[in-house]
């Protein structure tokens, strides 16, 4: 009897012990690199540079899938996502793989160290308040698909090394106060699906390419035409930019939304633009030609602000309130 009861409390001790480090090992499973979580420190003083609000970002990725985010007020809109991996590499970390702090309302600037988590494909900072530029630090980021800093206060030029993110599948950069041309790198990501620049203060003149990239010098044109011929496009929105008047020679096939409001375009409407499956606006240009009667189908269609001749079809009427 004595015995037995030896022998239970044995198993009982086992069983403690078992269950006590099992416990330490799911908590080393969630554990992210010092460095990793010396940046998240840092990127939490820097979004929230004047300390207006309570911001902060833990430091373990909980249950293997984010890392919490924490603000105080909160506010209507914060939409907010630091996710992470324990998976991803063959160390004993887990790692972070996207940053998305949407709504925060936020006053301080882009985080430079963001680039010290190597393993983030995605970054969404939209509808902040965030200032200054879009950090060279990030140009070490190679692993990136997405990127949207949309409705900040960034200012400055777009930076050419956004080029060399040959995985970039979204880049949306409107709405902010960002100036100059854009690099006619971006017209070698291949990949870009989306691509957003309205509502900036974007200007100037750069070397014209011929189709897959190849600068033709002495040829001057606003906006590098290679983006429009970037194939696998199905978003583009380019708003008010100054510089030269320049034809609209391709428009990819398939896409769901072109707007490109008072860009300067002139001559007449490519036939591939009547294929746009969503929105088509290409109002305040010098666009001339006639609208083909037949052609306009889709929803939004804004063609307004030009020198467009011909009969306005019904269909077009019906589908566009600003004609
Ligand atoms: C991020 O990396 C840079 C370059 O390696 C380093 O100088 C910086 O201290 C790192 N940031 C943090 C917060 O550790
Ligand atoms: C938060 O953002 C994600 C996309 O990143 C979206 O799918 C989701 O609907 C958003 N949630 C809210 C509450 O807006
Ligand atoms: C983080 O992950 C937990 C558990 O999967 C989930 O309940 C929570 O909503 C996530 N938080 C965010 C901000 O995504
Ligand atoms: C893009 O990458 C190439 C090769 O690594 C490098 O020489 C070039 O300076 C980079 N371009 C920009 C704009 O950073
Ligand atoms: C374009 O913007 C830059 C930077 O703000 C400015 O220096 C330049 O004068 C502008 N050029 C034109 C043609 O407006
Ligand atoms: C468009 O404007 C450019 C620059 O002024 C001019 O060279 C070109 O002939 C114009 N094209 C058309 C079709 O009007």
């Amino acid at each position: 009897m004595l015995m037995m009861f030896q022998q239970l409390v044995q198993v009982c001790q086992v069983m403690v012990i078992i269950s006590f480090s099992s416990s330490i090992t799911s908590l080393a499973s969630d554990l992210l690199p010092p460095g990793e979580v010396a940046a998240l420190r840092q990127i939490g003083k820097t979004l929230n540079e004047d300390g207006r609000v309570s911001f902060n970002l833990g430091d373990r990725c909980v249950s293997g899938k984010n890392v919490t985010i924490t603000r105080y007020p909160p506010t209507i809109e914060m939409n907010g996502t630091i996710g992470c991996s324990c998976s991803i590499a063959v160390d004993k970390f887990c790692h972070i793989t996207s940053f998305e702090v949407k709504g925060y309302d936020l006053s301080g600037r882009l985080p430079p160290d963001l680039a010290n988590l190597t393993y983030v494909e995605r970054i969404d900072f939209t509808r902040n308040n965030l200032y200054g530029t879009i950090p060279v630090e990030w140009a070490s980021m190679k692993n990136l698909s997405f990127i949207s800093l949309t409705a900040n206060r960034l200012s400055r030029n777009i930076p050419g090394y956004l080029g060399n993110f040959t995985g970039l599948t979204y880049l949306i950069l409107s709405s902010n106060n960002l100036v100059g041309t854009l690099p006619e790198a971006l017209a070698q990501i291949k990949d870009l699906t989306d691509f957003r620049v309205s509502d900036n203060n974007l200007n100037g003149t750069v070397p014209e390419f011929i189709g897959s990239g190849l600068c033709a010098t002495g040829l001057q044109g606003p906006i590098p035409r290679a983006i429009f011929l970037l194939e696998k496009l199905k978003d583009l929105r380019i708003t008010d930019t100054s510089g030269p008047e320049f034809p609209l020679l391709n428009v990819p096939k398939k896409m769901d939304h072109l707007v490109l409001r008072k860009i300067n375009l002139n001559g007449t409407i490519p036939e591939e633009a009547w294929s746009v499956v969503t929105t088509l606006d290409l109002t305040f240009n010098k666009l001339v030609g006639e609208l083909p009667s037949d052609k306009i189908r889709r929803q939004f269609t804004f063609l307004s602000g030009n020198m467009l001749t011909g009969t306005v079809p019904e269909s077009f009427i019906l589908s566009n309130q600003y004609l």
